[in-house]
């Protein structure tokens, strides 16, 4: 596996939802894993676990579980466009194809990160400001982020997704979760079946980023 540099890694690290069954070795798992244990935390607490669910019992009930919220999303996500420009229309057709794909092959899939998070013993800091807070994730994500980039590394291929956590309840009884853990994101990895990761479309900075001052150009 050639080495990749990290702007390139960050770069390309696009959804992959096709991925082959062959299964992942464990030494490449635990780089991984490895990899996500480095990332940040408030406090350096770390409250993030990660089960590795390889359990073809378990990945086919969340397969289930993920495919019955996809295709609910999907139909709706479809609805919301009627009337948008082609190109629009096109590009998300291609990526619910996709998402069709690994909600009908979850099972399959050889591995899926189940990012479980402690609310308990979070720093989150924007808890009372009456609006949703967002600041926990900041503890719990970068890990997630860190398990893409690995597998991104390693050329397999990945996405984060949350529309598990819609089923907490049931994700947390089929994996033994204790309380008060709650659920973040699942990530299903393993050997992509086409090109994998790739090039990315994203807002150009300038959009994004200010100098000084809200709307005030970067550049
Ligand atoms: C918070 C979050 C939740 C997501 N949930 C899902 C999901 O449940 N299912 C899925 O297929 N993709 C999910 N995604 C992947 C996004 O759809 C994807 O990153 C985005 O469309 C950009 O696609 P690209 O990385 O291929 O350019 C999620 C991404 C994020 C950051």
């Amino acid at each position: 596996m050639p080495e990749i540099g990290l702007y390139e890694a960050m770069g390309t690290l696009r959804a992959v939802r096709r991925l082959r069954p062959d299964p992942v070795p464990d030494d490449v798992l635990r780089r991984v894993l490895e990899a996500a244990s480095w990332a940040p935390s408030g406090g350096n607490v770390q409250p993030w676990r990660v089960v590795v669910v390889r359990d073809a019992e378990k990945k086919a009930r969340l397969g289930e579980l993920y495919a019955a919220r996809w295709h609910a999303y999907s139909a709706q996500h479809m609805a919301q466009l009627e009337g948008a420009p082609d190109a629009l229309r096109e590009r998300t057709q291609r990526m619910l194809a996709a998402g069709d794909h690994l909600a009908d092959h979850f099972a399959e899939t050889p591995v899926v990160l189940v990012f479980a998070f402690n609310p308990k013993i979070m720093a989150i800091t924007d808890a009372k400001l009456g609006r949703i807070s967002v600041v926990g994730g900041a503890s719990i994500y970068p890990a997630v982020q860190n398990a893409l980039l690995a597998c991104r590394a390693e050329g397999l291929g990945c996405v984060l997704t949350t529309l598990l956590c819609e089923c907490e309840a049931e994700v947390r009884a089929l994996l033994a979760i204790p309380e008060p853990w709650g659920t973040a994101a699942a990530v299903p990895i393993g050997y992509p079946r086409l090109r994998g990761h790739g090039p990315i479309s994203r807002r150009p900075v300038a959009k994004l980023a200010f100098a000084d001052a809200w709307g005030e150009a970067w550049e």
